[in-house]
């Protein structure tokens, strides 16, 4: 599918806003409910949206939350998402805490190899700090399994909060030279009622400048059709590869090659922009599979060249919370 002059194979799919964790550059800083479990899409429903997405020249899918494997019956919902075949490439990502080494060896038979686990410390206490939950090891064990079990590339996305975990980012990054993980440096975005909105952010230069200062020179990786936003580099002898994900930086909206399909069934074709547009309600109302993609057709002409974050005001722009949508 087609938006202006980009061509959009990329679906993510949040199947939930429940997380087990609580990361605070995550979640609102006021009480928030859940979504009422009616008004969350049901899998049927979000395969339905997929496969006809799917015909419009969807190949790849992220699936994400809140937090993905909170979800009942997600396993079978990923071994129907596995069994389309105009899908090449299902992701998923995760914070790491439900996911045991028989339930990854359970993706890897239906042929989900590729993980995304985020995990901004490698200190336990300060882990805990961050996400509000004691669960270092367990994650890091997950991240370890993963890597035993083969699964490739496997990724790791860091959220670089100053003052928090700035004094970890070369030690994080040292993991790229003993393991072949992609670790991914994300520039932190201020989304609006959040308890870190006056968190001040460690833009991808500075990060760059730390990495180089403490472990050497970075060499820039080509960038491949499908690596969606990440800039690469590698160590020199590196088995792994640092990524960074310049959201306030550098925008990127203009290669941004994907569409979001919010748990409410809203697809979303920008992260940082409101912009929504229901699909579930006329799906659950009975619209033709020609009237859907319509809906997905027209939500894509909303997809813009660029954002605003980072220059206004955080309260005057997003929106929906991280949860919800699914990163
Ligand atoms: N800024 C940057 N990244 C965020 N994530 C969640 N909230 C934010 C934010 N405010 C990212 C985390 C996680 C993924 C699900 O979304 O890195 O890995
Ligand atoms: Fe943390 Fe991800 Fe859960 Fe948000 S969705 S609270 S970033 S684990």
């Amino acid at each position: 599918m087609i938006a202006g002059t980009r061509s959009i194979n990329y679906l993510r799919i949040s199947v939930t806003d429940r997380c087990n964790f609580r990361c605070r550059y995550c979640m609102p800083a006021s009480p928030f409910a859940v979504i009422p479990h009616q008004e969350i899409a049901r899998y049927e429903e979000i395969l339905k949206i997929t496969r006809l997405a799917c015909e419009m020249g969807i190949t790849k899918v992220r699936v994400t939350g809140g937090e993905p494997f909170v979800r009942k019956d997600i396993f079978s919902f990923l071994e129907q998402l596995c069994r389309m075949d105009a899908l090449s490439d299902i992701s998923i990502t995760t914070n790491g805490a439900l996911l045991s080494r028989d339930k990854m060896q359970k993706l890897l038979d239906m042929g989900i190899k590729r993980l995304n686990f985020s995990l901004d410390t490698l200190n336990p206490e300060k882990f805990a700090f961050i996400t509000g939950r004691d669960r270092f090891d367990r994650v890091w064990d997950a991240i370890m399994a993963a890597h035993d079990l083969g699964m490739t590339p496997v990724k790791i996305n860091t959220v670089v909060l100053r003052g928090i975990n700035d004094n970890e980012i070369i030690s994080i990054a040292e993991l790229t030279r003993s393991y072949p993980f992609h670790i991914r440096f994300i520039e932190y975005m201020p989304m609006g009622d959040s308890p870190m909105e006056k968190q001040q952010q460690v833009l991808t230069n500075e990060i760059i400048q730390i990495l180089e200062s403490g472990l050497g020179t970075l060499s820039p990786l080509a960038h491949k059709a499908n690596d969606g936003p990440a800039k690469k580099f590698q160590f020199k002898g590196a088995p792994g590869v640092v990524g960074f994900i310049t959201p306030i930086s550098s925008h990127f909206c203009s290669e941004c090659n994907r569409l979001r399909l919010t748990s409410r069934g809203f697809l979303r074709p920008c992260l940082l922009n409101n912009y929504e547009k229901d699909i579930l309600t006329p799906l659950r109302n009975g619209a033709t599979d020609a009237q859907l993609k319509d809906i997905i057709h027209g939500a894509l002409q909303h997809k813009p060249l660029f954002h605003t974050l980072g220059e206004t005001r955080p309260r005057d722009i997003p929106i929906s919370h991280m949860t919800s949508i699914g990163g």
